[in-house]
Formats: C-alpha cells, sequence, structure tokens
C-alpha cells in the first residue's frame, strides 16, 4: 500500500480504530516483525475460534416460532433496516435493536432515518425499542439492569451488525465482529436459553467438497486461504458458533454473498459497498478488467426475507443456510449492461486493465481507497481467490427451505441492473452518461 492509498484508509478510521490499529502496530514491532498491519498471520486469529468452556447450554435449545422478543444487532445497516422491516411483519415480537449513540433519543432517531431510507411507514414504536449499546464492549455495551431484563427475556437474537472493511486488518475488526459474538453467546446463556440467527457471509466459507464447492456446512477445515480481516473474523465467529452448536447452544448461520439493492425500486447505499466502488471506479476510468469473476449477488430484500422466514420455521433440514443465488451474473455482463445504460466503460484484458488504468488512478476514483486489492502480487491472488469461490457453492438446503416457503432465488436480469442504474443516477452516485 503506497503512503497515499495507506493515508485514505486511516482517514476513513473513527479515533477508537486509530487507537487499535496503533496498539496492533506497536504490538508487532515490540515482537520485531515489520509486516504490514493487513497481513495477520492466521495463528493470531484462528486462536480466538476457541469457546470459553463457561459458555454452556441452559437446556434444550428451542428455535421459537413466534417469539415474544427478539434482540436485533445492526439494525441502523443496509440489510438491518429490512431484518427489522420483515421481523416486524412475521412476528408479533417486541423487537429490540442495539444500537450506538450518545442516548436513547439518538439510538431512535438513527434507527427511524436509516428505516426511512427503505420504508415510507414511520417505526411502530409501542413493539420497536432502542437499545444505547455496543456490541463490541462487554454485556454489549448496556447498563447492568437493561443486560439483566434483556438476558430474561429474550427468546432469539439475530446478531446481524459487523464492522464491513474489506482492507482492514483483523486486529481492528475484531472488536465488532468477534467479541460482539462472544458477548452475544454469553447472553444466549444467561438467564434462559435464546436461539442465534447469525448473518455471516459466503467469503468466510473455506471447507468444500471433492468437487471443490463451498459445503453448506459448519466450518471445520483450515481456514489460513481467507485473506483480509473481514472474511477472517466472520469465519472467527461462525467457529465459535460452531462449538457453541455442537454444545447443545441453539444456532444458524446464514452466509449470503454479495447483497444487492432493493428489487422493486434500485436503493442500494453506495458508501459502504466493495461491488459499487468497483463499478464506480471503472467508470470514471472508462476501462474495466475483463476478469472471468461471477458476483453472486441476491437483492437485500430476497435476503432478509429469506434469512427471517427460515429462522421462524419449525424445523429445517441444517443449521447453515448458503444465500447463494444459482442465477449468476459474469462481471463482463453487469459492464455491457453498463454500456447499455449509456456508460462508455471498455472490457479491456485484466492486465492492461490494472497496469495502463488502475495504476494510474488518483484519490477521485472510487478504487483509491482499496487499490492494494487489484494491484496484482500475492493480496490481490488471495482477494481474488475470496470472490472466485462464490460461483461454487453447494445450497441444497436453502434451496429446499426456500421452495418451502413459497420463495425462490431472485433472477439478476438487466431490468433489474437499469433500476439500479436509475437509484445511482437519481441519488447522485453515478453521473448521467452524456
Ligand atoms: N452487504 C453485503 O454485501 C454483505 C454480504 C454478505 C454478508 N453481509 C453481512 O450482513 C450483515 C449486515 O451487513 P450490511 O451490509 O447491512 O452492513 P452495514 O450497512 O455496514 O451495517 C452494519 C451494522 O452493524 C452495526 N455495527 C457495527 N459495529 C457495531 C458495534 N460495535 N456496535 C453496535 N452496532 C455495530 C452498524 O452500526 P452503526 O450504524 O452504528 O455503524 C450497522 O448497523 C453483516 O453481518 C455482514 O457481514 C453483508
Amino acid at each position: 500500500m503506497d503512503s497515499q492509498s495507506r493515508a485514505e484508509f486511516l482517514a476513513q478510521l473513527s479515533a477508537e480504530e486509530k487507537q487499535r490499529l496503533l496498539a496492533h502496530v506497536l504490538r508487532k514491532k515490540a515482537q520485531g516483525q515489520t509486516a504490514l498491519p493487513w497481513e495477520t498471520d492466521p495463528q493470531e486469529w484462528i486462536r480466538d475460534a476457541k469457546l470459553d468452556p463457561r459458555i454452556q447450554p441452559l437446556g434444550q435449545a428451542s428455535r421459537h416460532t413466534d417469539p415474544h422478543t427478539i434482540l436485533l444487532t445492526g439494525a441502523t445497516g443496509f440489510l438491518g433496516a429490512h431484518l427489522l422491516h420483515d421481523l416486524y411483519d412475521r412476528t408479533r415480537a417486541n423487537i429490540y435493536c442495539l444500537v450506538r449513540a450518545a442516548d436513547e433519543r439518538e439510538a431512535q432517531e438513527r434507527l427511524q432515518a436509516n428505516f426511512a431510507r427503505y420504508f415510507a411507514h414511520p417505526l411502530d414504536s409501542k413493539r420497536i425499542h432502542p437499545l444505547v449499546g455496543d456490541m463490541s464492549q462487554a454485556q454489549l455495551g448496556l447498563s447492568p439492569q437493561t443486560y439483566a431484563k434483556l438476558a430474561e427475556q429474550t427468546d432469539i437474537i439475530v446478531h446481524n451488525g459487523a464492522h464491513l472493511h474489506h482492507i482492514a486488518p483483523y486486529a481492528l475488526l475484531k472488536a465488532s465482529n468477534v467479541d460482539s459474538t462472544v458477548a452475544i453467546l454469553e447472553l444466549a446463556t444467561t438467564a434462559k436459553s435464546k436461539w442465534i440467527h447469525y448473518v455471516s457471509t459466503l467469503v468466510a466459507a473455506v471447507d468444500r467438497d471433492t468437487d471443490g464447492w463451498l459445503l453448506e456446512d459448519f466450518p471445520q477445515a483450515d481456514p489460513s486461504e481467507l485473506a483480509g480481516g473481514y472474511s477472517q473474523s466472520k469465519w472467527v465467529s461462525e467457529k465459535l458458533l460452531s462449538e457453541a452448536a455442537q454444545r447443545g447452544i441453539g444456532v444458524t448461520l446464514f452466509r449470503p454473498g454479495f447483497i444487492s439493492g432493493r428489487s422493486d425500486n434500485g436503493v442500494w447505499p453506495s458508501e459502504n459497498d466493495h461491488l459499487l466502488r468497483v463499478i464506480k471506479g471503472c467508470v470514471q476510468m472508462g476501462y474495466a478488467s475483463d476478469s472471468s469473476l461471477m458476483p453472486n449477488m441476491a437483492p437485500v430484500n430476497f435476503v432478509s426475507e429469506a434469512i427471517v422466514r427460515i429462522a421462524l420455521s419449525e424445523d429445517t433440514p441444517g443449521q447453515v443456510f448458503n444465500l447463494a443465488n444459482p442465477h449468476l451474473v459474469p462481471w463482463v455482463t453487469l459492464v455491457t449492461w453498463l454500456q447499455g445504460c449509456g456508460y462508455p466503460v471498455n472490457l479491456v484484458p485484466k492486465d492492461v486493465w490494472r497496469e495502463q488504468h488502475l495504476r494510474n488512478v488518483d484519490k477521485e476514483n472510487a478504487l483509491f481507497p482499496v487499490l492494494p486489492l487489484y494491484l496484482g502480487g500475492d493480496i490481490t491472488e488471495r482477494f481474488v481467490l475470496l470472490l472466485s469461490k462464490l460461483a461454487t457453492v453447494r445450497n441444497d438446503g436453502t434451496a429446499g427451505m426456500l421452495a418451502r416457503l413459497n420463495m425462490s432465488f431472485p433472477v439478476i436480469d438487466q431490468a433489474l441492473w437499469q433500476r439500479y442504474v436509475r437509484f445511482f443516477q437519481e441519488s447522485g452516485f453515478l453521473p448521467r452518461p452524456a
């Protein structure tokens, strides 16, 4: 990473994240290691995947098809708003949403403002309750009284919150992505047993069958191939939860691929979306690589409905669901659809794209903060492996469940892509083509 990209990366971090990164770098220095902080030794994160022996089930795990009380994390995010909507619609439960805020009023405002990006109606304050907290803290940053009440009342936990960052090192993401899962497991096994529905990601999957396809099962294989702190932190969480499941704690894992915008109106927040960063970067450059990657994507409203309906189902064929859309769209097709919308993006061989176009971008280009992932070498190869495996994923359990629920995987076609592009133009994310 050159000094400019490093500065860009640092500028995105909060004061707390910078402090954590600094502590990590100083620790490395003290150990005489000169490795860049995002190149984490697998042993450093794999060792976090050991579940504390004190976390034990409280009796028989029960799935709760009609929960009275639900805890949802990450409700101020993209998928979280939709999970909140669907959990509200499909249950009669009180839904507690853990929100980072100075006080309850701000938490309520953040929740409502995020919800309003996707839905026209206000939140029902009789059944939806913000809780000021921070899932990276012990007891989720809640007061002892609130924690005790939540522990006594909650039936199911939908643990969806995470810090999404494709270039941040594991050390920076551990608090929000791993410590949070430990805190959720502690809550799930305090006062009464609660079922945990965890939103993971397909990039964290490493177990394959003999054909090389990713399995729809709890993790067992060596995860050293995983590149980047995000996939590593999500794998550690999966592993902790899989150990919890072996002990008899109720756990379901959901693994989406890329989550795309709403299928009806195309709303797709661009602030923190990797695929959109790549698309915008290519539009700005006027060139795209002829990569053979097939981004595995599904609209957010489908992903949310599938998670909520499977979570509320009486019985399921397993506890791990690969929400891998079999309707794959090759990257080059997405680029031709962009061309069809009037954007003059030329497809060029990937070496030409990298050496003649990508290497010359400045910080105005959307790809600038993530350049090391694409500029070649080991990090690029590992990142490409991370994405390319999403084209070969077993999803038999999910497909069977969707059929039972009268749902099916959504087709990603040119008409949907045009809705997305219209939204990008209206929101100012992409300029209208000349
Ligand atoms: N987006 C995708 O394409 C994709 C693909 C596969 C899997 N997933 C998974 O889906 C889930 C949701 O992703 P998303 O795209 O909706 O992400 P998002 O929009 O970035 O939302 C993340 C949510 O997590 C919350 N959060 C993060 N750290 C927290 C902390 N320490 N304490 C409390 N809340 C915290 C955020 O709260 P603030 O608002 O306070 O930041 C936000 O509500 C994640 O688990 C992610 O790994 C996403």
